[in-house]
C-alpha cells in the first residue's frame, strides 16, 4: 500500500505561535503527503526561562491549534503529526496531537529530557497506535528514542509508521533511528528544528527511514523546508530478516528484564 510521508523541519521564534503555525503550514502547502510529522514544539519555541513562560503558550489539547490542524487535514486530506506544550489543569505536558479529520488524539511525552524536567509533568497517555487511511501510526516524542522500550511498544501494537516530533541537541538520534527503525522493521519519521535559542543549538537532520534501517531522506543541520517520501507500508508487517528468523515471533520475553 502506498503511504507518503512528510516530515517538516522549522525555525520557529521563541513564544510567537501563530507566526510559527502559519509558516509551517507553508512549508506544507507545496507538497502532497498522506501523513504529516512536524517537530517537538514546533509552534512555541522550546527553550522556556520559567514555567510561566512555558504555561503561556501552552494550550489545552483541544484548544485552538488542535482546530486548526484538523481543518487543515480535512483541507488536504491528511493527517498531522505535531507537539505543543499541553496545558491539563495546573500540569504541563509536552505532548503532540495527532489530527485527521474525523479526531484529534493527544500523546504526552513519555521520558521529558533535561530542563524539561523542571516544567513538565512526565506523560501519562502511554504509546498508543491510530490508523490512517489505513496504516498503523504511533507517536514517541525526541528523547524517548533513547530507549528502545517506546519504539518497541509502538511497534508490538502494531505501529507501520513511527512519527517522531523532535527538538534535538544530542549528536545521536539521526543514527540511533536507523536501528529503532531495523530492529522493529517500521518506517520512521522524525521532524527536527534548527537554529539556536538562548545559546541552546538545534541539529536539524530531520529524516525518515524504511524498515530495512536506510535513510529515504535526510535534511541538512539548517535547512528550513519539507521532504517526503513515498513508501510501501506493507512492507513494516513484515518482521522477518531470514526466511527463519521473524523478530517479533522469535523474542524471548521471559527472560528479560522488565
Ligand atoms: C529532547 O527530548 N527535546 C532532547
Amino acid at each position: 500500500m502506498e503511504f507518503r510521508i512528510g516530515v517538516v523541519q522549522n525555525r520557529p521564534k521563541l513564544l510567537k505561535p501563530a507566526a510559527n503555525v502559519r509558516a509551517a503550514l507553508d512549508l506544507l502547502d507545496r507538497h502532497e503527503a498522506d501523513l504529516w510529522v512536524l517537530p517537538e514544539f514546533f509552534a512555541s519555541g522550546y527553550n522556556f526561562k520559567t514555567k510561566k513562560e512555558a504555561a503561556s503558550v501552552a494550550e489545552k489539547a483541544d484548544g485552538p491549534l488542535s482546530k486548526i490542524l484538523q481543518a487543515y487535514a480535512a483541507k488536504r486530506d491528511c493527517a498531522i503529526v505535531a507537539g505543543f506544550p499541553e496545558k491539563s489543569g495546573a500540569k504541563l505536558y509536552n505532548s503532540a496531537l495527532l489530527a485527521t479529520p474525523a479526531k484529534t488524539r493527544v500523546y504526552r511525552k513519555t521520558h521529558v529530557f533535561g530542563s524539561e524536567k523542571r516544567f513538565f509533568t512526565p506523560g501519562d497517555t502511554g504509546f498508543w497506535v491510530e490508523e490512517v487511511k489505513g496504516v498503523k501510526v504511533g507517536v514517541m516524542i525526541c528523547f524517548d528514542w533513547f530507549f528502545p522500550e517506546s519504539a518497541r511498544t509502538l511497534a508490538l501494537r502494531g505501529a507501520q509508521v513511527i512519527a517522531h516530533p523532535a527538538n534535538l541537541v544530542l549528536p545521536w538520534a539521526p543514527e540511533g533511528m536507523k536501528i529503532r527503525s531495523l530492529e522493529n522493521r517500521v518506517f520512521s519519521a522524525t521532524a527536527d528544528r534548527v537554529g539556536v535559542e538562548r545559546g541552546l543549538g538545534f541539529i536539524g537532520q530531520s529524516q525518515i527511514v524504511s524498515p530495512n534501517g536506510s535513510l529515504l531522506t535526510r535534511l541538512g543541520h539548517d535547512e528550513v523546508r519539507a521532504a517526503v517520501a513515498t513508501v510501501d507500508a506493507w512492507t513494516a508487517k513484515d518482521k522477518k530478516v531470514h526466511p527463519a528468523c521473524d523478530l517479533f515471533a522469535d523474542r524471548r520475553p521471559k527472560l528479560y528484564a522488565h
